[in-house]
């Protein structure tokens, strides 16, 4: 009997936090790969998180959790990752390392990255995952700007995030405030 090799792929990512275009890539990775493997990088050299990594982590899990985002719970894990993502990709016998593309100006930056990704390990694919035309505008950084200033962004994100991020800007929360001469 041939047995297939299961196969298993990386979805690397800040995930500061997780949106619906993230969860949108999550189930198209699942439709192609075995097993998926959510690596949120542990430290973002430059940038500061709104959530720390272990709870980044636990947000991930509760959106995970709930039967609505229609993962399949059994072929999917979170955890933090450290370093570089092929030496990560290399530890978890992971075959790609996935990439969400939103519209054109993902592409250079995606390019680059997975250009050197290939030189520092040629045994791993990077595969692109074209995100929901819904989810093209929707990033973590967008989110977070909305949310800041108090803004709606129940379309935009799983509903546990919506309330971890209403949580978080609940007490710093800026208000516009109108310039007078
Ligand atoms: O969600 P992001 O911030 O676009 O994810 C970027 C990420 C985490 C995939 C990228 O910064 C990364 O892979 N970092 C790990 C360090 C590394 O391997 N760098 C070399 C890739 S060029």
């Amino acid at each position: 009997m041939i047995t297939r090799k299961r196969t298993i792929a990386i979805y690397p990512g800040s995930f500061d936090p997780l949106t619906n275009g993230h969860l949108d890539v999550i189930r198209r990775a699942q439709e192609i790969f075995d097993h998926v493997i959510v690596g949120v990088l542990n430290n973002l050299s430059k940038k500061t998180p709104l959530f720390s990594p272990e709870e980044r982590i636990s947000i991930i899990k509760e959106c995970f959790e709930d039967p609505s985002v229609e993962l399949d719970p059994a072929r999917i894990e979170v955890e933090t990752f450290d370093g570089l993502v092929v030496e990560y990709a290399r530890m978890k016998k992971a075959v790609a390392i996935i990439r969400g593309m939103r519209a054109l100006s993902d592409f250079e930056t995606e390019f680059q990255m997975a250009l050197m990704n290939r030189e520092l390990n040629r045994e791993v694919q990077s595969v692109f995952l074209m995100t929901g035309s819904r989810w093209i505008f929707t990033s973590s950084s967008i989110i977070k700007e909305v949310a800041r200033f108090g803004g709606d962004i129940s379309d935009m994100v799983p509903k546990p995030v919506e309330r971890r991020v209403k949580e978080k800007f609940a007490q710093t929360r800026e208000r516009p405030v109108a310039n007078s001469k």
